[in-house]
């Protein structure tokens, strides 16, 4: 008799093929998920993979500011999240109408917003950016322009640190990221002296420090893949990139770095939250959606696409000042 997880799975292909889905996972979800997606990458990866898809249908396994990036980028697919209610605490920290004072007070500064935020916050920003894409697209703003960063205040630390470029940081942080502990990686770093550390830029400083290697998640997986000269590698990123990780390289000894306490909060509450049964219910019930007003959409896809046209080494127009919107849509934010 098959198995649940099989008969789920082959449900998932059914309804696939049924609806011309293709379906898009994050590497923080659950290696089940992982092994039943068309595509697995970093946040960048998968907006690019939704934009040029033919599919009507896009399930984002991931959190839903990942899914508004396919939509904003795709308005006519019908893009679907297994969860409505898998936020990010990067969109937490920035809500729009502060977002916008701070834009206001800067009003002749380029904004650039890291792609974990809000169609909303996107709407008011210069240029979004992933950790994969940043370092190239900050490089490319004019040298007399100020920026303004946000929402993670440590990545922008460290691409200000990186670019040697000044920039004001918004004070936001992941909540996962920032619970590895820097004590604990010292020690585990001693038991391993030949291990090399690998950590995303959201982490705090003192993690970052003592990285080897600090980058996206595609840019780490990139690193356990190709680094054939090393064996062991400590991880200082969310648990699920481990699964791709190994696949990649079987003989490689994968070593999570510690938090302080004994939680699993390495983990990310909001991906977690997607499972393959919501999966198959999404497919099969083609909801839930997600849907952005036209009148975000309008500006936050600008945003987008300067972001679309630098990665691929096109030049952009920079605007040369903000002005308020005024947006009037029924989502935004309350602060
Ligand atoms: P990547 O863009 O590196 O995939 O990171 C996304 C993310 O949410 C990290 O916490
Ligand atoms: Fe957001 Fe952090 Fe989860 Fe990434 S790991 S989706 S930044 S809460």
């Amino acid at each position: 008799m098959a198995s649940h997880l099989t008969e789920l799975t082959n449900e998932i292909a059914q309804l696939k093929t049924k609806h011309q889905a293709l379906i898009l996972a994050h590497f923080y979800e659950d290696g089940a998920i992982q092994d039943i997606a068309d595509h697995v990458g970093d946040s960048l990866a998968l907006a690019q993979w939704g934009e040029r898809a033919s599919n009507p249908v896009i399930l984002l396994a991931g959190v839903v500011f990942m899914g508004e990036s396919v939509k904003l980028l795709s308005p006519n697919k019908t893009v679907l999240v297994p969860d409505l209610s898998a936020g990010c605490s990067l969109v937490d920290h920035s809500p729009y109408s502060k977002y916008l004072a701070w834009r206001l007070k800067h009003p002749d500064a380029i904004c650039v917003t890291y792609v974990n935020s809000s169609a909303e916050v996107k709407a008011i920003t210069d240029v979004c950016v992933t950790s994969s894409n940043a370092e190239k697209i900050i490089g490319a703003i004019p040298k007399d322009r100020q920026i303004l960063f946000g929402p993670d205040r440590n990545l922008g630390r460290y691409l200000a640190k990186k670019l040697n470029r000044e920039m004001m940081l918004w004070p936001g942080a992941c909540e996962v990221h920032v619970l590895f502990s820097e004590r604990r990686l010292k020690e585990l770093r001693l038991k391993h002296p030949d291990a090399i550390v690998l950590a995303h830029p959201e982490c705090d400083d003192g993690i970052l420090n003592q990285a080897d290697v600090v980058g996206s998640t595609s840019r780490l997986l990139e690193e356990v893949r190709t680094n054939k000269a090393r064996r062991e590698f400590i991880i200082a990123t969310e648990h699920g990139i481990l699964h791709q990780m190994q696949r990649s390289r079987p003989d490689a000894v994968l070593i999570q770095a510690p938090a302080e306490g004994s939680c699993a909060c390495n983990e990310c509450p909001y991906m977690k939250m997607n499972t393959l049964e919501k999966i198959r219910n999404a497919l099969r019930d083609l909801k839930p959606t997600v849907n952005v007003s036209s009148e975000i959409a309008a500006l936050a896809r600008v945003s987008l696409d300067r972001m679309m046209a630098l990665t691929e080494g096109r030049p952009v127009d920079w605007p040369a000042a903000f002005r308020d919107p005024q947006l009037s849509a029924p989502e935004l934010h309350p602060s």
